[in-house]
């Protein structure tokens, strides 16, 4: 099993973080990839440590939410790319849903770093919400052909526009949620050389401990519900995703 989306670098694992990582491992978790979007020292130094661990690669991006900072953290942000064990840049997209950023800007900064991404051959882990009409037409003007959808939480006919860019989808706890039909169908209708799997955490944990704090080691459960729902078994999924990991990432 393999967790495609995680902040470890968030506070909320200050008093806990290695025993986090100690039980992913022991868990069956064989690769994470870790999500930095801040830019304090604390964070970085953290994120620097979480590397060290041979199975923890990252990724690192402007979020939507801080686009109006990007001038502010571009210099180390670049710097931070070059970083042997950095496997993609992310993540980066749109939120209308919380507007921290005006959307004028969320879509400069976005475009910028799909540029920066394209540049430097690296795959893009892309964040979408509330943005539909401008996200799509944003990536596909940009020509970028390796991304993935992380936490999707669109329709159908949403899915299968980023499929036709030969992206890949990531789903996340939500799948698991006992209310959640949309994720459920739609996983169903991705194909298996373009489906990965993610926790987000600390968001979004599933649905055994839905509004507790998430961590990697619960991504099993993620992989329950969509072996579940695509009928097949955990392995052959966890098969699956391994080599979807390995083609967009490198890893
Ligand atoms: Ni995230």
């Amino acid at each position: 099993m393999i967790d495609t989306h995680a902040h470890l670098t968030d506070e909320r694992y200050d008093g806990d973080r290695e025993e986090v990582v100690k039980r992913a491992k022991e868990t069956g978790v064989k690769k994470i990839i870790c999500i930095l979007v801040e830019f304090d020292e604390r964070s970085m130094q953290i994120f620097n440590r979480l590397l060290e661990h041979d199975f923890i690669f990252g990724a690192v991006g402007i979020h939507p939410h801080d686009a109006k900072d990007y001038e502010k953290h571009k210099d180390i942000f670049l710097q931070l790319l070059d970083l042997p064990k950095i496997v993609a840049l992310g993540e980066t997209g749109l939120d209308y849903h919380y507007l921290n950023s005006p959307a004028q800007t969320q879509k400069a900064v976005f475009e910028k770093q799909l540029q920066i991404a394209s540049e430097r051959n690296l795959p893009v882990i892309i964040h979408s919400r509330e943005a539909l009409d401008d996200a799509f037409s944003i990536i596909s003007n940009s020509g970028i052909k390796k991304a993935v959808m992380h936490c999707f939480s669109g329709l159908e006919e949403e899915a299968k526009e980023y499929l036709n860019l030969g992206f890949y989808i990531s789903f996340a706890g939500p799948v698991t949620f006992k209310n959640a039909k949309k994720p459920k169908e739609v996983i169903k209708i991705i194909p298996d050389d373009r489906l990965l799997l993610e926790t987000d955490c600390p968001y979004l944990a599933p649905q055994v401990f839905r509004g507790e704090r998430n961590e990697p080691s619960y991504i099993k459960y993620i992989y329950e519900e969509a072996a579940n729902l695509k009928n097949i078994s955990v392995d052959k999924l966890a098969g699956i995703v391994s080599e979807n990991v390995f083609k967009l990432f490198g890893t």
